[in-house]
């Protein structure tokens, strides 16, 4: 019997068993899972016609019972797509959401001709892949990501080398919720040759804005696989936004500008919060389903 195997047989066997297990894009996701099991760059189409070997046959088939299982195909292939690269991720890391490539749309609509070097600060970079798409776009910017989980920035440094940004960046635990978060910061930067400023021309951040009480209804593949402490954003979901807004201006330069994510129904009681810190809000962008999704403020 030969131990040889053709991808559009195993495309077709693998897009019915998704199907009939009601996965939502049987095409799409056997596709990914298939092409990733026998390492091929790029995404395999059904015309392709290429051999495939027994181990590899088994690594495919591996990856759809996961799937079948309810694991969402990032988590079973170890990585995400998101803006212009590809970010590796872990349990400790959120899955990047194309909502958050609001935040680099907006910023690149600002910084993208600026000549000057830019300090950039990504407050709970999960994988980095905010902050690193930033500094990637941008000449002349360097990094400073914070996150309370160490597995999580230890991502961001094997992200950072991929994309050749390891020297542009530094990475340290800092957890916001405590009183001596900004003084950390600034401990960091005081010590560190990449930043010359202790204050930041570009902050950023996806902080965890999800109320306590809606976790038990989000879906399957969020509630089980991504971090709770990456979504939990206490009674009102706004917690982390409380506490950062208090001492935001410590960190940021005259003419720098600060980009939230924050969950599209939060925008009412955010307005509030950035009013008792004294916080302009310049701006809010709109997702591509046309949510509020990010604020631009100062
Ligand atoms: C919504 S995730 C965003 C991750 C990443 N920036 C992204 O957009 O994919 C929020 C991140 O904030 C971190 N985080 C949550 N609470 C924190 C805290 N009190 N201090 C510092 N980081 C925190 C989480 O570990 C998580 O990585």
């Amino acid at each position: 019997m030969s131990d040889q195997f053709n991808s559009k047989e195993l495309l077709i066997d693998g897009i019915n068993k998704l199907q009939l297990s009601k996965i939502p894009t049987p095409e799409l996701d056997a596709r990914i899972m298939l092409s990733n099991a026998i390492n091929y760059q790029g995404i395999i189409y059904i015309h392709n016609n290429i051999l495939i070997s027994k181990k590899e046959k088994n690594k495919f088939y591996d990856f759809l019972d996961k799937r079948i299982q309810g694991k969402p195909v990032s988590r079973i292939i170890g990585s995400r797509n998101f803006w212009k690269n590809n970010f590796l991720i872990n349990k400790y890391t959120l899955d990047p959401r194309p909502d958050s490539e609001v935040i680099i749309e907006a910023v690149n609509k600002i910084y993208s001709n600026n000549a000057k070097s830019i300090q950039v600060l990504d407050l709970g970079s999960g994988s980095g892949c905010i902050g690193l798409s930033i500094i990637d776009d941008l000449n002349n910017a360097s990094l400073l990501s914070v996150d309370v989980c160490k597995q999580a920035l230890e991502q961001v440094e094997r992200n950072a080398k991929r994309l050749n940004l390891s020297k542009k960046i530094r990475c340290v635990q800092i957890n916001w919720l405590k009183k001596t978060w900004i003084q950390n910061i600034k401990l960091t930067t005081n010590k560190e040759r990449l930043f010359s400023k202790n204050k930041f021309d570009i902050i950023v951040c996806n902080p965890p804005y999800i109320k306590s009480s809606e976790i038990e209804k989000l879906q399957t593949e969020v509630k089980n696989y991504d971090p709770l402490v990456s979504l939990d954003g206490g009674m009102d979901g706004c917690d982390s936004y409380r506490a950062i807004f208090k001492d935001l201006r410590q960190l940021l330069s005259k003419d720098g500008l600060c980009f939230f994510e924050i969950g599209f129904d939060l925008l009412a009681e955010i307005k509030i919060i950035l009013k008792e810190f004294n916080l302009n809000l310049i701006r809010v962008h709109k997702d591509f389903h046309g949510h509020n999704r990010v604020i631009e403020i100062n």
